[in-house]
């Protein structure tokens, strides 16, 4: 980059190619097939490509959208790994079109988590949690992410307005040495069960930061 007059000075920019990445997959966010809202595919392609995350751990990839929302940002900034965990996962492309820096390991969280750490080759830094929406998992899914990530890793709760998925995460900032940063994304779903009128509420991406 040519130098670059402020004020007196003359400012020579750093070579770091980051500074100067381009959104260019941006729009791979709201083509793929992903459980999350627009707005929560803007918010996570936007946390990847901002943070620019060494090493990325996504719980619950079911048809693979987030995996590749995630991978578009890291590829975008030509940096980082992606490893995704789920015992049943769905991935309606063929995973080897994402495999320069993607890794999918078929297997439960958390008991996949240490696995999954030296797949990435090292503790994670950026988290996005979406796997089991129930109280127990979701907690066991937050002991295990305290585990295998960095001080300050950002960790990405998505589902986080479900009850279950809130009082585990609750109970995770309490007692578990993680920031609560709030709601990132405020997509509250208040929808329902149709047949037996049940309401259940879904939706929203809760920020948290490791201690
Ligand atoms: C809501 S979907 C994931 C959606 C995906 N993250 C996306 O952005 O489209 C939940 C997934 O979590 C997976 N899952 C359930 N229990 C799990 C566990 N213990 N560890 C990892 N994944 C799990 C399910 O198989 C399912 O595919």
């Amino acid at each position: 980059m040519p130098p670059s007059t402020v004020g007196h000075w003359t400012y020579r920019s750093s070579d770091d190619p980051r500074l100067r990445a381009k959104a260019e997959r941006l729009p791979t966010a709201f083509s793929v097939h992903a459980e999350q809202k627009p707005r929560e595919r803007l918010l996570l392609y936007s946390m990847v490509f901002a943070l620019a995350p060494a090493r990325c751990l996504e719980i619950g990839v079911r048809f693979g959208g987030g995996s590749r929302i995630i991978h578009a940002a890291l590829s975008d900034l030509d940096h980082g790994r992606l490893v995704s965990v789920d015992p049943f996962p769905e991935p309606d492309f063929d995973w080897e079109t994402i495999a320069d820096r993607a890794t999918l390991i078929r297997g439960y969280s958390p008991a996949e988590l240490p696995r999954a750490m030296d797949a990435a080759g090292g503790m994670f830094d950026f988290v996005f949690v979406d796997g089991d929406h129930t109280e127990k998992s979701c907690a066991q899914d937050l002991e295990g992410v305290a585990q295998v990530t960095a001080p300050g890793a950002y960790v990405l709760c998505h589902d986080a307005y479900h009850e279950p998925v809130e009082r585990a995460i609750d109970a995770a900032v309490r007692l578990l040495g993680y920031q609560d940063c709030g709601m990132a994304c405020t997509t509250l779903n208040d929808g329902c069960f149709v047949e037996p009128n049940k309401k259940v509420r879904y939706g929203g991406v809760r920020m948290l930061r490791r201690i």
